[in-house]
């Protein structure tokens, strides 16, 4: 398996291109089903996710493909009848696949998907995708591990759901665009993910209004087509970026995102005395003395997202005074706080806070990755402490991250992967 190694003690400086947005990318690759004719989707990152969401439409018959000449172009294509079913081997791997169960059912009239039980960060269950798909009409059954949905047609309906889910609002709202009539979702999820699926979806021919606010709403048509589409650009990985910037007291630009769609993430980096700047298509975050502690509560969007709570926590291991750390939305995501902990940082635990106390330095030493965000908080740690840190299991890394290494390198960190 691969590690990276950081040396750290460099102050990051410069500027970098952010890859396409993952979670954007697997929604998109998601609602491709939908259509009759061919997809073309550019700026798609190179990562295991993506790869595992390529893997499963292939497993659906659909080609889905990256093009020779860009890879960062994927073309999907339906290659005749689409085979409903999305097996274990696949949605194990990740739990983004089974937003392939709304598209599918819409589409083919009936679908299996394997249940993708539990994960690091917690147990993430899917009740509320399946209360949604049943509100549509949808006959649901749970059989041998598997969610078997079937509707000849799906009809539109009002359903709100019980808590603020993302991929839960996305499976729903791509049900709908094949159902009869309108569907009103409330307490949808208003991240940036769900508002690009949307665009997606109204220029595949859906109606698709409201996305952004918490209450969409769909009128049904018959029949969808293919689109080009270019992915926006991941806000987390840029957040991730700035952070390692703030970390080592140093200044970063990420250009090829939308500030508009970090405006939490940029208004706390501000909150621990960093001067933010933004710009059509770029944000920047530099700083010369150590962040000031803070308080920071992760919430659905317009809240902090919890997909930087780690990262950001790195980040405040070496602040002047004291930050709470609250995670609201999942309940087991302070993985990377024993690890952190090995290179220094005093962290006390207690619920779904953790109380932060700044060191003036950390100290490298091998650390273990659990999770994609808690390896970047790894990462971000390692660039700010003085020795070695030698980060294992990097695979965790590389479902989200487009070649971190190489961006933080050109950014000045002394970063390397080994591979193994
Ligand atoms: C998506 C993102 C993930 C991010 C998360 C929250 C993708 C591929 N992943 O995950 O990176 O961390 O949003 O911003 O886009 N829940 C239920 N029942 C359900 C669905 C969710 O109880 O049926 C709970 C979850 O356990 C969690 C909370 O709702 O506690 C929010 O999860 P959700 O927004 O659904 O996360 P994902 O969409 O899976």
């Amino acid at each position: 398996m691969d590690r990276i190694i950081v040396a750290g003690g460099n102050r990051l400086q410069g500027e970098v291109e952010a890859s396409g947005s993952k979670n954007s990318c697997l929604a998109l690759l998601a609602a491709s089903i939908l259509a009759e004719g061919p997809s073309i989707i550019e700026n798609v990152p190179d990562l295991r996710d993506v790869d595992a969401m390529l893997e499963l439409l292939r497993a659906l018959g659909l080609d889905a493909t990256r093009d020779a000449d860009d890879p960062s172009t994927v073309n999907i294509e339906p290659r005749g009848a689409l085979q409903p079913e999305a097996p274990y081997d696949v949605v194990r791997k990740m739990r983004a696949s089974f937003m392939v169960l709304g598209p599918l059912l819409a589409r083919v009239g009936h679908a299996r998907v394997s249940e993708p039980g539990g994960c690091a960060i917690g147990v993430r269950p899917v009740d509320q995708h399946l209360k949604g798909l049943a509100a549509l009409g949808a006959k649901i059954g749970l059989e041998h591990g598997y969610v078997e949905a079937a509707a000849t047609r799906l009809d539109g309906a009002r359903f709100r759901f019980d808590m603020v889910t993302v991929n839960g609002t996305q499976n729903i709202m791509m049900a709908a665009t094949l159902a009869r009539g309108e569907t009103v979702i409330e307490n949808a999820a208003r991240e940036p993910e769900v508002v690009e699926l949307a665009e997606f979806l109204c220029r595949m021919g859906a109606d698709v209004r409201g996305a952004g606010s918490d209450r969409i709403v769909v009128n049904g048509v018959s029949t969808l087509r293919g689109v080009r589409h270019r992915v926006s650009g991941d806000r987390i990985e840029a957040g991730t970026l700035l952070l390692a910037g703030v970390a080592t007291q140093g200044d970063v630009t990420v250009r090829g995102v939308d500030p508009a769609d970090m405006e939490s993430t940029l208004d706390k980096i501000r909150e621990v005395g960093a001067e933010v700047e933004v710009g059509a298509g770029f944000v920047r975050a530099g700083i010369a003395q150590r962040a000031k502690g803070i308080q920071v509560v992760t919430a659905p969007i317009p809240g902090f997202p919890t997909d930087m709570q780690a990262q950001f926590m790195a980040a405040l291991t070496v602040a002047e005074g004291s930050s709470l750390v609250t995670e609201t939305v999942f309940e087991n995501r302070f993985m990377h706080v024993p690890e952190l902990q090995r290179l220094g940082a005093d962290i006390t635990l207690s619920g779904r806070s953790a109380h932060v106390r700044g060191v003036p330095q950390l100290s490298g030493a091998p650390v273990m990755a659990t999770d994609l965000r808690a390896s970047a908080g790894l990462l971000v740690a390692g660039l700010a402490a003085t020795g070695e840190t030698v980060v294992n299991r990097v695979y965790h890394i590389d479902r989200g991250y487009e070649r971190i290494e190489e961006k933080l390198s050109r950014l000045g960190g002394n970063i390397r992967r080994e591979r193994e």
